[in-house]
């Protein structure tokens, strides 16, 4: 089977493709009068039949620097930042192009670049490509819902926003005025709500990338406020800003991992999305197990994340248990192994029965596993849900003459199952793998 990232991208057109009604209405808890908004409308065709914004009322972000220079050099390495210049994303849209015709890009724009959307062109005649800048967000005055794919309209999700009025809008209750722009404190900037038009997409009932949704159902998470998106994407610092830094699972793969200026900020949020350790609902493995013919490793893996493990795009991720036994300590024997690659890009074999594994898969209407987007008609999602937890065993059977073995568990996460790159060969080498968590342990084994 032939697998391309075009096919990613077929899905996007896919379930972007798709709804009947999306004319999202501003949500009821937000103040009308207080928080105005500019009005548009879009064709079917995904064209622009009028807008109260021009591409003009977006600044860039270069027009910020001279006094929010940690947040331009943030945003500047962040996914949002990269929405329109990151290799992936255009390779996948000239494919789009190629394949589809140049109008089937709006799809991707009404989340990767709105204002080219949803405002008039630049009347210097060029229209700037606006990307996800900072007034993208920071005209936001209103959340809207998440998108929902539409079979006869290309763009169907709705922004609430008022940029060209000199207004910045922001979680500040009280800002220091400044001579280039009025601030605006808004309620939203602190809320998951605000991501919520671009991180969750839906096929009609298809829940094919629902980040959002997925967060609004851990138990008590929303209903709190407790733990929205920016507590762990936008981490406060000490002088009380956030980091703009947007750290998820992505690079840009152009450049080694290790060269890539937001490989530390990954590394660093992965690590904390989950824990192992040996035990399960009975209780933790002791040093010792008294000797049997068939040796049980309990391993429990602990979501302390708030959405599933991997969320998104979660069919292009791969994330799994490597688990190996030893005899006598690490340089012993091998008695066990499962999820252990010998190359950084080997495939996982989803067919192994003992392979512990968290990802997604898209299936056809015939039932068969498939990366063909447009014959995709149902997800079957073994993401490991948020502040879950899922218990596992591995038996082997157990020779008479071991009386201590070594025993090591690894969750590792590759966010970009190697194939997908296959026509890309200079960005496959550098997708990464990264360790989560990982435990070890020596075992006595008694009689
Ligand atoms: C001349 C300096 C200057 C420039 C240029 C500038 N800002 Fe500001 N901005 C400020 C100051 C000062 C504050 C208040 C910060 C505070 O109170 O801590 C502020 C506050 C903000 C806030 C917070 C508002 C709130 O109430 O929460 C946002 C958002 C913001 N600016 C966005 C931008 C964006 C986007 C740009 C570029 C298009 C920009 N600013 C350009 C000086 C500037
Ligand atoms: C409790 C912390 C936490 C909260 C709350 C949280 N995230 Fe995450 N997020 C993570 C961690 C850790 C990762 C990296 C592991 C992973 O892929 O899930 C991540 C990854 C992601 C990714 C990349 C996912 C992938 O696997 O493709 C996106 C996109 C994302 N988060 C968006 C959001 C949005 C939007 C919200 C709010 C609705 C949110 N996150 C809330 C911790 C959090
Ligand atoms: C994807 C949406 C998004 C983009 C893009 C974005 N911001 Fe923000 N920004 C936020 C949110 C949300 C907050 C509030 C975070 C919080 O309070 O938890 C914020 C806060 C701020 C603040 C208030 C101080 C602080 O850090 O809390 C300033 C100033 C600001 N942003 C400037 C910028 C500038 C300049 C850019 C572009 C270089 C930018 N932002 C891009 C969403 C965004
Ligand atoms: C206007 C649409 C839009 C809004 C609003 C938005 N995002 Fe995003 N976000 C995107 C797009 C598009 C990408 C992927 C960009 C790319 O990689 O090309 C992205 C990527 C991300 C990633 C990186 C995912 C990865 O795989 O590494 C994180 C984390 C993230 N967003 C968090 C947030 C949070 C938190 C908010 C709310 C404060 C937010 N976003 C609001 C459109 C948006
Ligand atoms: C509903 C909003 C939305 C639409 C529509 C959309 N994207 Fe995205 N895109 C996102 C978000 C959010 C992310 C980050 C997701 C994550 O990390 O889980 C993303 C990530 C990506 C990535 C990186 C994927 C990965 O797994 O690393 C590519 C490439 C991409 N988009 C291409 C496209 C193309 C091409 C289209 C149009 C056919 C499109 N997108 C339409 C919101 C959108």
């Amino acid at each position: 089977m032939k697998i391309n990232a075009l096919k990613i991208i077929l899905l996007f057109y896919f379930v972007c493709v798709g709804c009947k009604k999306n004319i999202n209405e501003p949500s009821e808890s937000t103040n009308e009068s207080l928080f105005p908004y500019k009005n548009y409308s879009i064709g079917d065709d995904g064209n622009l039949i009028f807008s109260e914004m021009s591409v003009d009322d977006f600044q860039p972000a270069s027009d910020c620097a001279e006094c929010h220079q940690t947040h331009v050099n943030e945003w500047e390495m962040s996914p949002h930042g990269r929405s329109l210049t990151n290799k992936f994303f255009n390779n996948c849209l000239n494919d789009v192009k190629e394949e589809y015709g140049d109008e089937f890009q709006k799809v991707c724009f009404q989340c990767h670049t709105p204002a080219n959307l949803i405002a008039t062109p630049s009347i210097s005649g060029n229209s700037p490509q606006v990307g996800l800048s900072c007034d993208i967000c920071h005209t936001m005055t209103q959340t809207s819902n998440g998108t929902v794919t539409s079979p006869d309209r290309l763009v169907t999700n709705k922004y609430y926003l008022n940029p060209g009025e000199g207004i910045k809008y922001g979680p500040i209750e009280n800002p220091e005025p400044n001579i280039n722009h009025e601030s605006q404190y808004n309620p939203i900037f602190s809320q998951s709500q605000i991501c919520l038009p671009c991180h969750d997409l839906r096929n009609e009932e298809l829940e094919t990338e629902i980040t959002f949704t997925e967060w609004n159902r851990i138990p008590g998470l929303a209903m709190s406020g407790t733990a929205p998106c920016q507590q762990c994407h936008m981490q406060e610092k000490e002088d009380g800003t956030h980091s703009h830094h947007f750290a998820g699972v992505d690079l840009s793969y152009e450049v080694t991992p290790e060269d890539d200026p937001q490989y530390e900020n990954v590394l660093e949020l992965i690590q904390t999305s989950a824990n192992l350790s040996f035990q399960n609902s009975d209780g933790n493995l002791g040093d010792s197990i008294i000797r049997d013919s068939i040796l049980v490793i309990p391993v429990q893996v602990e979501s302390t994340n708030g959405h599933d493990l991997p969320s998104g795009t979660s069919f292009n991720r791969d994330c799994w248990l490597s688990i190996e036994i030893r005899s006598e300590n690490s340089s012993g024997e091998i008695l066990y192994q499962s999820g252990v690659l010998d190359h950084f890009l080997q495939l996982l074999n989803y067919r192994d029965s003992e392979l512990t594994f968290f990802t997604s898969f898209l299936i056809t209407e015939d039932g068969d596993t498939t990366n063909d987007i447009f014959k995709a008609d149902d997800i079957i999602n073994y993401s490991l849900p948020g502040m879950s937890k899922k218990n596992v065993e591995y038996s082997f059977q157990m020779d008479e003459s071991i009386n201590q073995i070594w025993v090591s568990a690894k969750l590792l996460f590759r966010p970009i199952k190697p194939y997908l790159f296959n026509e890309y060969p200079e960005l496959q080498v550098n997708i990464p793998i990264y360790t989560i968590d990982e435990i070890e342990k020596n075992i006595q084994i008694i009689n």
